[in-house]
């Protein structure tokens, strides 16, 4: 569900028309609604509402301070995977006790950071890391919380870059070694353990995986209460899928229906990472059409947006569906939509059939509020593009657009050139 519809054949954001935006801001521009953002989070509020929890917003998927202070307003923690990551959401004003850490490769420098802000805890991928967080919290003299992220080998049918719980990838702790993992962890004088974690993979479209890693979980937690390890949180991840062509994935209150009843008489707070769910269909990238060219076997149509701005296409070969922010013809083209980049791996939509289009008018790419614009770069020094945020009828810039300025930021020559 999402705020994104046409109105006498324009396309809206909420109740401004996409061209006013375009008009005044430019292309490429993210534009993201802000009650399709708040009604997501809302969802897996009032989907979780019957048991203690904290969802932990993913900011990787979109990390534009506006939305971290939206979900903080809601109540969000997040979950961070770079001490970038938790500056932001500091600076959004998320609390750092709603704040949990995972990635595979935390520097001694990101560690101090989360320690000396009092983190709810790390996500600790490894034994290595485990000493590492041991010592440096003694030398901070500070006891680091900590739970141990469980890789339980489950297939979650996903694109294999973006799954992660399996026993081949490099997240987490394989589920057979992770009693003696919290053992040892029980033995070190500066961390205390205080939960387990999960994440198996991201756009997951079945409730089936999220169930399987679960019930492996519990009984691990069930062993190791039997060791006198209690935990009191248990953190299952993100990874909830979108429709971005016809998956039908579960939503929140699906999942919750499916995972609280597991989770019956357990003394506990569930936290929850999702990203995309909440903020994919929230955001979409308009462009602007640069040329149509004609090619031997199908046509391209070449626009201003590319694989620097949404990188997904490409690296993914993902798929987001692509429709005109005005329909005005009845004519089809069969096309492959391209950005301007040096690289034939540079497109947004391969093979699509669309409406007749033509330079100066403008396409939308849908479901792009997830790992857009984050994942977004300066190749072939282009600029990043804006970010806009819109609410019923107004809409406010979140993000200037990049200057050829920004981007010599930082660089400069040394005196023997
Ligand atoms: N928690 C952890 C530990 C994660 O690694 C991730 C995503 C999430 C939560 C949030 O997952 P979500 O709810 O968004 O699925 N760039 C890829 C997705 C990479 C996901 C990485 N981890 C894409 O564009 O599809």
């Amino acid at each position: 569900m999402h705020h994104f519809s046409y109105k006498n054949g324009e396309l809206y954001a909420e109740a401004v028309a996409v061209k006013d935006i375009v008009d005044k801001f430019g292309t490429p521009v993210f534009i993201y609604s802000y009650n399709t953002l708040q009604r997501h989070f809302k969802a897996y509020k009032d989907a979780f509402s019957g048991f203690p929890h904290l969802i932990c917003y993913a900011i990787k998927a979109n990390s534009n301070i506006a939305l971290l202070k939206l979900f903080a307003k809601h109540g969000s923690g997040a979950d961070v995977v770079s001490g970038g990551e938790l500056f932001r959401a500091i600076k959004a004003g998320i609390p750092c006790r709603k704040v949990v850490y995972a990635g595979v490769g935390k520097t001694e420098e990101e560690i101090r950071y989360a320690l000396k802000n009092k983190i709810l805890m790390f996500n600790v991928e490894s034994e290595n890391e485990l000493q590492e967080i041991d010592r440096i919290a003694g030398k901070m003299k500070v006891r680091a919380p900590i739970a141990l992220r469980i890789n339980p080998d489950i297939d979650t049918m996903t694109h294999p870059y973006i799954s992660t719980g399996l026993r081949k990838h490099k997240f987490g702790i394989p589920i057979e070694n992770a009693i003696a993992y919290y053992k040892l962890a029980r033995a070190m004088k500066n961390v205390e353990i205080v939960g387990i974690h999960k994440h198996i993979g991201s756009q997951l479209t079945k409730v089936l995986p999220f169930i399987d890693a679960l019930k492996r979980i519990l009984i691990l937690m069930d062993d190791l209460a039997k060791q006198s390890i209690k935990l009191e949180y248990l953190d299952i991840g993100g990874g909830l899928g979108i429709t971005y062509y016809d998956e039908t994935p579960p939503n929140p209150s699906q999942l919750a229906k499916n995972i609280l009843p597991l989770l019956k008489d357990r003394k506990l707070t569930l936290i929850l990472e999702p990203g995309r769910s909440i903020v994919g269909n929230a955001g979409i990238l308009v462009s602007k059409v640069l040329y149509v060219k004609k090619g031997e076997d199908k046509d391209f149509v070449v626009v201003d947006a590319g694989m620097n701005d949404l990188i997904r296409p490409s690296i993914y070969n993902a798929y987001h569906y692509v429709q005109p922010v005005v329909k005005n013809r009845k004519e089809k083209m069969f096309v492959d939509i391209v950005g301007p980049i040096c690289e034939s791996g540079d497109f947004l939509a391969k093979d699509r059939e669309i409406q007749s289009i033509k330079p100066n008018e403008y396409l939308a790419v849908m479901s792009a509020g997830a790992y857009g614009f984050s994942m977004s770069s300066n190749y072939n020094s282009r600029t990043r593009a804006a970010e806009v945020m819109v609410k019923e009828k107004h809409f406010s810039v979140i993000r200037k657009r990049e200057t050829y300025s920004d981007l010599l930021r930082g660089e400069s020559i040394p005196k023997f050139i």
